[in-house]
């Protein structure tokens, strides 16, 4: 199928005529200071270090900036692999982050709701197809046979921190089955990730529901 034809089917099956459904506004505010202690707790600070002292990943002041929640949604996702990789290699296992401490560690990291631009759904659509999603995932089926269906109805699409928990916890094995697979590992800059999600909550909305648990 050629990418025009399959946004073509994507414009219409996720109803993208509709208005844009709002942003991330469900997600109870996090914490900065209980984000502070979290950002040590979950072993963020072995390689995030003060500027001045070396460390493996960019210094805290670079990752405490002013960024749309999505956006470091994003960022989180991109540096799996690399951490992924350094933390096995030191026999270290992967931090488990809830969607709460993941709130508290985003609003410790500057990450702002507002920051992040209204979805732009046919971009959301365009992110879906290029980032190779559906090489694996299907969305009201068309595509590959891993689940989940991504217009499934889940409570994560509604708010930033509760996605950044989910691809958390989901990425390490999904990089890993796109390394077995030949599949490049999706990295997301700018808007992207907040147009991903505001399509694929849109398609979750109007799509049929019954079909399989809402989240975990
Ligand atoms: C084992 C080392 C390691 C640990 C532990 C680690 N990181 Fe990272 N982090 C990195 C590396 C390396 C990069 C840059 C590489 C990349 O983006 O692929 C990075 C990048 C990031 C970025 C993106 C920075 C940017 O501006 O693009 C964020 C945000 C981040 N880390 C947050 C965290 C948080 C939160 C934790 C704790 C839960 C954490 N990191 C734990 C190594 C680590
Ligand atoms: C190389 C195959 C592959 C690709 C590409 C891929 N995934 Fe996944 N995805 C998986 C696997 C495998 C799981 C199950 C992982 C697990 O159980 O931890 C999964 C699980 C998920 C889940 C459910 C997570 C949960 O805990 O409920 C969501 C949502 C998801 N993927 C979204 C996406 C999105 C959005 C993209 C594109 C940006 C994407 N996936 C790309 C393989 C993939």
């Amino acid at each position: 199928m050629s990418p025009q034809r399959t946004v073509a089917i994507l414009l219409v099956v996720t109803g993208a005529c509709a208005p844009a459904l709002g942003g991330s506004a469900f997600a109870a505010p996090g914490d900065a200071e209980a984000g502070r202690a979290l950002f040590a707790a979950k072993q963020c600070g072995r390689c995030h270090r003060p500027p001045g002292e070396p460390g493996i990943g960019p210094a805290l002041d670079v990752l405490r900036r002013p960024q749309g929640e999505m956006e470091l949604a994003g960022r989180l996702w991109n540096h799996v692999p690399a951490m992924a990789a350094s933390l096995a290699q030191d026999g270290f296992e992967w931090p488990r982050i809830g969607a709460g401490e993941m709130a508290d560690l985003m609003a410790y990291l500057l990450g702002d709701a507002a920051r992040d631009p209204a979805p732009d759904l046919f971009k959301g659509q365009v992110t879906l197809l290029r980032k190779g999603c559906l090489k694996c995932h299907s969305l009201r089926r068309e595509g590959g046979p891993v689940k989940p269906d991504l217009a499934e109805r889940r409570a994560d699409y509604e708010s930033a921190a509760a996605w950044a928990a989910t691809m958390w916890t989901h990425t390490p094995r999904m990089a890993a089955m796109a390394r077995q697979q030949g599949l490049s590992y999706p990295r997301f800059v700018g808007d992207e990730m907040a147009n991903l999600i505001g399509l694929l909550r849109s398609a979750s909305r109007t799509a049929p529901q019954g079909s399989g648990p809402a989240s975990r």
